[in-house]
């Protein structure tokens, strides 16, 4: 039996910072309607030459560095995008030969919010079944390049970034909830959802890269009661409640979400990581993202049980519980 462990996080963010005061002269917004209904009071926003691959890339450097490894330690990646450089070849090949590694395989993951945990679960999978030993795993995203700049319902919420991790196959031990590693993993999608939140290209159906549309209030409804039950149903798995998790770590989208996420869960405020106030909604880079900001500032330690959880597009929703 195998297990897979976290061994190393990475982040990078576009220096371009953008707060709610530079849209006010773009759209007819102000930064307080932006504080109250989101948390959000910046993002960064890729500049000329930044793209999701370069910004993985450089996210992956640092997770790779963390675990003090080799690229070419590395034989699987999986890359969470919904705003791929190309829609083939896939972001992740690019992203292989940036780092010179010409073995193994690597591929991207479509799930848009929920992608990084589905890219996690993924890569677990190929771990737990042998036929990888150590995966790197990205969430990377520019949403600024599918943002329609006019529509103030949705520009203001989104920003640019990415996040990774470094993951090892392990020999595991009686499969107990103190193990190191990757302990439950719930996936959930539902299709019937998707006029609420899409991109209206593609190359099949418009041939253009379109534009993010969302009906903001329907996303909001459904939000928490999904987002509660795929994290009640990780812990039944589990077979623990909201008082064993050390951290919980939910999709950066709105502060309101999360809060009432981690009430219903009775998952006390200061177990949870929040970075939406200073990145914005970055889609499938946001868990990595905070992840990664909560290892490197101490609060994220060894042996931690941490809680994962995400809801986007489709709509697509999970929930991974991590023995850190
Ligand atoms: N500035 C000022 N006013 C605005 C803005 C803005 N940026 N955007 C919308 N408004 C106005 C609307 O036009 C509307 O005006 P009206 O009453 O005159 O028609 C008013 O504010 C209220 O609009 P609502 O959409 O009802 O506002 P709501 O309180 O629902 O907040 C928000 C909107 C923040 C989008 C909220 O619905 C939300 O957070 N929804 C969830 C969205 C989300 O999290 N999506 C991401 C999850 S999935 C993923 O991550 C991809």
């Amino acid at each position: 039996k195998i297990r897979s462990v976290i061994r190393g996080t990475g982040s990078f963010l576009p220096e371009r910072v953008m707060r709610n005061r530079d849209f006010e002269g773009i759209v007819e917004t102000s930064d307080e309607w932006i504080r109250q209904r989101t948390g959000i009071a910046e993002r960064h926003i890729a500049g000329e030459g930044e793209t999701t691959v370069s910004l993985a890339e450089a996210a992956a450097r640092r997770a790779l560095d963390a675990a003090a490894w080799q690229p070419a330690d590395i034989d699987l990646i999986v890359l969470a995008t919904a705003t791929p450089d190309n829609t083939f070849p896939s972001s992740a090949v690019q992203l292989q030969d940036r780092l010179g590694i010409t073995h193994g395989f690597a591929f991207d993951v479509h799930a848009v919010c929920s992608g990084f945990l589905y890219a996690l679960t993924t890569a677990d999978m190929y771990l737990r079944n042998g036929q990888a030993k150590r995966a790197l795993v990205v969430g990377a995203e520019t949403f600024s390049r599918i943002l329609d700049w006019e529509d103030r319902s949705t520009c203001v919420l989104f920003g640019d970034g990415a996040g990774a991790v470094v993951l090892e196959a392990v020999a595991a031990g009686e499969g107990t909830i103190g193990e190191q590693g990757i302990l439950v993993s719930k996936l959930r999608s539902d299709g019937a959802h998707q006029s609420k939140l899409y991109c209206d290209g593609g190359p099949s159906s418009t041939g253009t890269v379109g534009h993010l549309r969302m009906q903001g209030r329907e996303v909001f409804k459904h939000a928490v009661g999904m987002i509660t039950d795929v994290i009640e149903a990780c812990f039944a798995s589990a077979k623990i409640g909201p008082e064993a998790i050390d951290w919980f770590v939910p999709h950066q989208a709105n502060r309101r979400i999360i809060d009432a996420s981690a009430k219903k869960l009775g998952i006390d405020a200061d177990k949870v990581v929040v970075t939406v106030d200073r990145h914005g909604n970055t889609s499938a880079a946001s868990i990595p993202l905070a992840v990664d900001t909560a290892v490197r500032d101490g609060r994220i330690k060894p042996g931690d049980l941490v809680l994962l959880e995400a809801m986007g597009g489709g709509f697509t929703w999970a929930a991974v519980l991590v023995r850190w």
